[in-house]
């Protein structure tokens, strides 16, 4: 496969060469679902996902027209929005879109800045620098909007702010709090688009936003003998925030990204994937709490493992019987290995779905996998009669 990933050490972290440092990003702040009924999605996302109450922001905290659940597990953030009135662009996002991603925050130390670089580069506002104050210090934010769909991006500048989540949020405290199972941070966020907008998306990426394009994969390595698509990984300069983005490509019969687009009426965010250190563990736990998982790679796909991988067996810390019964896949490359698995959407709306990765060195996408991944979904696919 002709994957090549240009990078020199730079202290700890790997510099991409080419990438620009207009736009120094520390990490991924929160993440804001836009929902029906942030709630019941609250109590989903602490049961089934071991996420933690943090914070929360609604009528009784003052705010009159929307009611928002910040939900932590180790570095992982995430926002349930949901409109509490008809006349709300929050409600005409869920009516279009069913839940789903509208806000990817990103961790500045200057909001500002980062506004102003990316909107003289071509980014188009979604709202201008704005600083939020309450006792506990200030923060300051700014939006625009993204490479596809209705999905914003909100830069975030919380150095001089020691509160919970942000001004205007209140300590969420429960007396329901599951455990954790194991989820550390987000490894990458997946974005569809269009057909043939692929190219667009990454050309924003490396205009505004300053991203490299580490790893492409075309339509011949990404098929079935079915369905088709295309992608390519964009990164930041220090390689921690990576944003992959797919397209359509000409199958027999249609694609996942075109059922996706279809019933997200639009481009968006299609997978989250989240690292954990102990894949085993937490997939046995999220599958004990009722998460369920594309259905398991059939046999063929373990027996091929040993041949397949042969390079790479004397490296596996983890037994390929005990992976095949949690439905776990396994890739490698020359710098390591990576264990995966990919849950069903999480809505009605076959849209936004998860990914639980384990990297033991690989920094790589699992592309040894995409034939039994996407024939997985070609059997949910089926059942759903939107083959
Ligand atoms: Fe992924």
């Amino acid at each position: 496969m002709s994957q090549e990933i240009k990078s020199v050490e730079y202290g700890l972290e790997k510099i991409f060469e080419g990438a620009q440092d207009f736009l120094p990003l520390m990490g991924t702040d929160y993440v804001e679902f836009y929902v029906g009924n942030a709630k019941q999605a609250a109590h989903f996302y602490k049961t089934a996902f071991g996420f933690q109450s943090l914070a929360y922001a609604g009528l009784e905290t003052g705010v009159k027209d929307k009611a928002s659940y910040v939900l932590k597990q180790d570095k992982i953030r995430l926002v349930l929005t949901t409109a509490l009135n008809s006349d709300s662009p929050i409600g005409e996002h869920v009516k279009k879109h069913g839940d789903g991603v509208k806000v990817i925050a990103l961790w500045v130390e200057d909001a500002r800045q980062s506004y102003e670089e990316t909107t003289k580069r071509g980014a188009k506002s979604y709202f201008e620098p704005v600083v939020e104050k309450d006792e506990n210090g200030e923060v300051v934010r700014a939006g625009i909007y993204g490479a596809y769909g209705e999905t914003v991006f909100i830069f975030v500048e919380r150095k001089n702010y020691n509160g919970i989540f942000l001004p205007g949020y209140s300590e969420w405290k429960s007396d329901y709090n599951p455990t954790p199972v194991g989820l550390k941070y987000i490894d990458h966020m997946v974005g569809n688009t269009g057909w043939n907008r692929m190219n667009e998306a990454v050309k924003w990426f490396e205009d505004v936003m300053g991203f490299v394009n580490f790893l492409s994969f075309d339509d011949k390595q990404i098929t079935t003998e079915y369905s088709a698509l295309m992608s390519k990984v964009m990164s930041n300069g220090n390689g921690r925030i990576k944003f992959p983005i797919n397209e359509p490509a000409e199958g027999k019969k249609r694609s996942q990204i075109e059922e996706y687009l279809d019933f997200y009426e639009g481009e968006g965010v299609q997978h989250i994937a989240v690292a954990t250190d102990d894949i085993l563990k937490t997939v046995a736990e999220m599958r004990a709490r009722g998460i369920e998982f594309l259905s398991t790679p059939p046999q063929a796909y373990y027996d091929a493992i040993p041949e397949r991988l042969k390079d790479h067996m004397s490296k596996f810390k983890e037994d390929i019987n005990e992976l095949q019964k949690l439905g776990i896949m396994i890739d490698a490359d020359e710098e390591g290995y990576l264990l995966q698995i990919f849950t069903k959407p999480v809505e009605d709306r076959p849209t936004l779905f998860f990914e639980i990765i384990q990297r033991m060195g690989a920094r790589g996408f699992g592309a040894g996998n995409f034939k039994a991944l996407f024939e997985s979904i070609e059997r949910e696919q089926e059942l759903r009669g939107t083959l």
